[in-house]
């Protein structure tokens, strides 16, 4: 059951993926958001899972995360999930990069399957996005109350903003912040005194958004991140995020023990990730099966290695990467100049590679029998 909302910006649905947490559908890019089989699971497998968690990053004082295209912020969830399982006692810095800062900002309230055993987990990204969220007013309290998406939004966060903007609150702006985030801890985090422990820890987070075009929020950032997801739209519909001189400011900006996570098995998104100095590997699912990209400085982050006919594939027409020198193009340009580009390079097809790779192996088997 999928309803339709005119954002600001966008023109999006709510659905309810297969694990029961809310997805979205974006008609202007044709694509989806999130997984129909989960979008809370799909964090989980793709983005957080192959971090290796507690081999890679449990040892460090201090983690600085990039979450670019935050969107309703599943996979800065799933880590902050995972921050709390592990007892990691650093702290944590977590920068959101959108360009739509309405899924940022009702992102806290959604149901996201995180609520029922982790309320904290809203409470902490909450802390960190008051003043934003103030800022607008509660404006957003229209479309969590719009008829056809509220069920798509917890209950309790809707009774809550809608008294929080019709009832007696007319304290400043501290004040406010301090009472909705006391009735949020009250209601749904003390009532367990081994939940209430672990907000000892809530101060270590810090979460900043930067609201726009990533590539132009990437220019001003000056950390060195250990960890990145990157979670934009398809490739071939939106290449903005996917370009060799994007990689490349990713490679300014990150640790020599990071590790960046797509979703994205694209041979020409591995071969922009390798000519930027990444050493590049596959994520794999429960079942063997292709299920994204990895990209770190260290190559024993590298888990599971390309192999012959996945470094074959970045080699053929499928793997010429996109191209965007001034990180300010638009899409039309990006995708016209890289089929400009590739016509000219005129490469074997990914098609008649593969052939010629199943041949090649059926010929080795044959040998060594
Ligand atoms: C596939 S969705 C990401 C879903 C998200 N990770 C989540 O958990 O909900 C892609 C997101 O990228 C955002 N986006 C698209 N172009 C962008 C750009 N140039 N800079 C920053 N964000 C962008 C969209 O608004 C959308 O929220």
């Amino acid at each position: 059951m999928q309803e339709n909302i005119q954002n600001n910006d966008s023109n999006i649905d709510f659905l309810f993926t297969n694990d029961g947490s809310v997805g979205l559908y974006n008609y202007d890019v044709d694509d989806i958001y999130h997984s129909v089989f989960g979008a809370k699971s799909e964090a989980k497998d793709k983005f957080v899972t192959p971090l290796n968690f507690e081999n890679n990053f449990f040892y460090k004082n201090e983690l600085n995360i990039l979450d670019i295209c935050y969107g309703i912020g599943y996979n800065t969830k799933t880590f902050i999930e995972k921050i709390l399982q592990t007892n990691y006692k650093g702290k944590v810095n977590i920068d959101l990069l959108e360009t739509d800062k309405n899924l940022v900002f009702f992102s806290p309230f959604i149901k996201d399957g995180f609520f029922k055993n982790n309320p904290e987990i809203s409470y902490i990204i909450l802390r960190s996005l008051f003043d934003e969220i103030k800022a607008v007013d509660f404006a957003l309290s229209d479309i969590i109350e719009n008829k056809k998406v509220k069920k798509f939004f917890e209950p309790f966060y809707r009774r809550l903003i809608k008294r929080f903007k019709f009832d007696r609150y007319t304290y400043d702006h501290e004040r406010c912040k301090q009472a909705f985030l006391h009735n949020i801890y009250y209601h749904c985090i003390s009532s367990s005194m081994k939940i209430a422990h672990k907000c000892l820890k809530y101060k270590d987070f810090e979460i900043t958004p930067y609201i726009g075009d990533a590539r132009q929020s990437i220019k001003a950032l000056s950390k060195l991140y250990d960890i990145v997801f990157l979670d934009a739209f398809t490739p071939a519909k939106q290449p903005l995020l996917w370009t060799l001189d994007f990689f490349s400011e990713l490679y300014r900006i990150t640790q020599k023990d990071c590790m960046i996570l797509t979703y994205s098995n694209s041979a020409s998104v591995r071969h922009a990730m390798k000519e930027s100095g990444f050493f590049v590997g596959k994520l794999l699912d429960k079942q063997n099966r292709h299920c994204g990209t990895c990209a770190s400085k260290n190559p024993e982050f590298i888990k599971n290695k390309l192999d012959e006919y996945d470094t074959g594939l970045m080699n053929t027409s499928a793997g010429v990467y996109y191209i965007d020198k001034s990180l300010n193009s638009s899409c039309e340009d990006i995708l016209k100049e890289h089929k400009e580009r590739k016509q000219k390079l005129n490469l074997e097809s990914s098609s008649h590679f593969i052939k010629r790779y199943k041949n090649m192996r059926e010929c080795r088997q044959y040998e060594k029998i």
